[in-house]
């Protein structure tokens, strides 16, 4: 994260100083760099620039409005999986020629809205789902546009909950079933099938899943005459980012391990990306409420928590958290490991464990790696305000979310 560094001993997001976003935002607060966002988009873009692939931008990583913009303004299309995300997208005014949709749960009005906006395609999940697209798009008198998403059975070496291209796992179409739906294609009378989705995983750190699931694809294809026609690839997103000592693969090493094999396979790339892309492009600012011992372990109270951050509870994820007064770094004492914990009432509310950190009350940590799976996984469990968001571009500052107040909290409960 090259735009988020020391400067005089403070932590700096491009030309501005955390602390006095802090201060003048309040924490917990999510800082994203506009550069680091728009250099990863770009990075993807170059590395695959001999085959130009239309980059569909996955919303579900961080969704707000100011970040979709960018990115579109950029050349980005959407990945979207539900009609929440495709008002997102209208919103902005994404075109609807770079909208895809996924998702193995799409409603009957999800569909519907979909197909009036003209997106430009569905990747389909079940051959339920495509006889229920066939369906609505008769309705609608329009031919829609479908990829499969084939559940290709590769093991994608990340964590189970974000493992998507196993057998055992929900999503995609098993291969006997893809297989029948090409060899039945006649009757879906108001789709097109153009193309073949592949999503087996996230924080992907490695190429040889992606290679695995495109060597199955290719064979899949070539057993399948009637495949002949397709005309677009579509593989996913997954791609993994440093967190902590991880070595991923870069933009340019997965392009050069999967571009022969795309090519050979010749059809039209779309990728998927939202964690590469916005990941290590925000940090999570906190303030220390309390340092606390109890039974001789030492905890900092923080006043961000799961429901800011919900990824070191919910998939034990590493978060690195350093202090955004520099010197503070110093003064930690050996064998002094302290847990960094949050305000909710739970064991599992804690953003890091036994993490070498000294800080006072009153100072800011910054949890890094926060922008992708970051606010777009925030709640509101116990009744906490989801935190605020300023997105800078060099030395400006821009508040691209309000802290909710407490009356966004109950605007919808009706008290009876
Ligand atoms: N395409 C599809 C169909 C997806 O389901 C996903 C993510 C992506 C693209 C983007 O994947 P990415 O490039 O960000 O890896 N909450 C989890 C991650 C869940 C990913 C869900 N699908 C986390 O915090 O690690």
């Amino acid at each position: 994260m090259d735009y988020f560094k020391y400067k005089n001993s403070s932590l700096y997001c491009e030309g501005v100083s955390v602390k006095k976003i802090a201060k003048k935002y309040d924490t917990p607060l999510f800082i994203y760099s506009q550069k680091t966002i728009l250099e990863h988009f770009s990075k993807l873009k170059e590395a695959f620039s001999q085959i130009k692939p239309l980059i569909c931008y996955s919303v579900k990583a961080n969704s707000n409005l100011s970040i979709l913009k960018l990115l579109v303004k950029a050349g980005a299309g959407l990945d979207i999986v539900s009609g929440g995300e495709l008002y997102r997208a209208k919103k902005i005014k994404c075109h609807s020629e770079k909208i895809v949709y996924a998702s193995v749960g799409k409603t009957e009005e999800e569909i519907k809205e979909a197909i009036a906006e003209d997106i430009f395609m569905f990747n389909v999940e079940s051959t339920n789902e495509l006889k229920r697209i066939d369906k609505i798009a008769k309705k609608s008198g329009k031919k829609v546009r479908v990829s499969l998403r084939l559940n290709p059975d590769v093991e994608s070496k990340t964590h189970k909950y974000i493992t998507t291209g196993k057998k055992e796992t929900k999503f995609g179409i098993d291969k006997k079933s893809a297989r029948e739906i090409f060899l039945g294609a006649d009757k879906y009378k108001n789709v097109i099938i153009a193309g073949i989705h592949l999503h087996i995983g996230s924080q992907i750190t490695e190429s040889f899943p992606f290679i695995s699931a495109l060597k199955k694809t290719k064979e899949f294809l070539a057993a399948i005459p009637a495949s002949k026609n397709l005309e677009f690839l579509n593989i996913g997103g997954g791609l993994g980012i440093v967190y902590k000592d991880e070595q991923p693969q870069t933009a340019k090493e997965f392009a050069k391990n999967t571009l022969p094999l795309l090519k050979t396979i010749g059809l039209k790339v779309i990728l998927e990306p939202g964690r590469f892309i916005i990941g290590n492009a925000g940090i999570l600012v906190t303030k220390v409420l309390y340092n606390k011992e109890s039974y001789n372990k030492g905890f900092i109270v923080v006043d961000a928590a799961m429901n800011d951050f919900l990824r070191p509870s919910l998939y034990n994820a590493y978060h690195k958290i350093i202090t955004v007064d520099e010197n503070k770094n110093k003064l930690f004492q050996k064998n002094k490991l302290v847990d960094i914990v949050g305000p909710v009432c739970e064991s599992g509310d804690f953003l890091g464990k036994k993490r070498k950190i000294s800080a006072d009350e009153g100072d800011y940590l910054a949890v890094f790696g926060a922008g992708a799976y970051g606010t777009s996984m925030s709640s509101n469990y116990n009744s906490r305000r989801r935190a605020p968001e300023v997105l800078i571009n060099n030395k400006r500052c821009y508040r691209i979310k309000k802290r909710e107040s407490y009356q966004d909290l109950i605007k919808q409960e009706i008290i009876i």
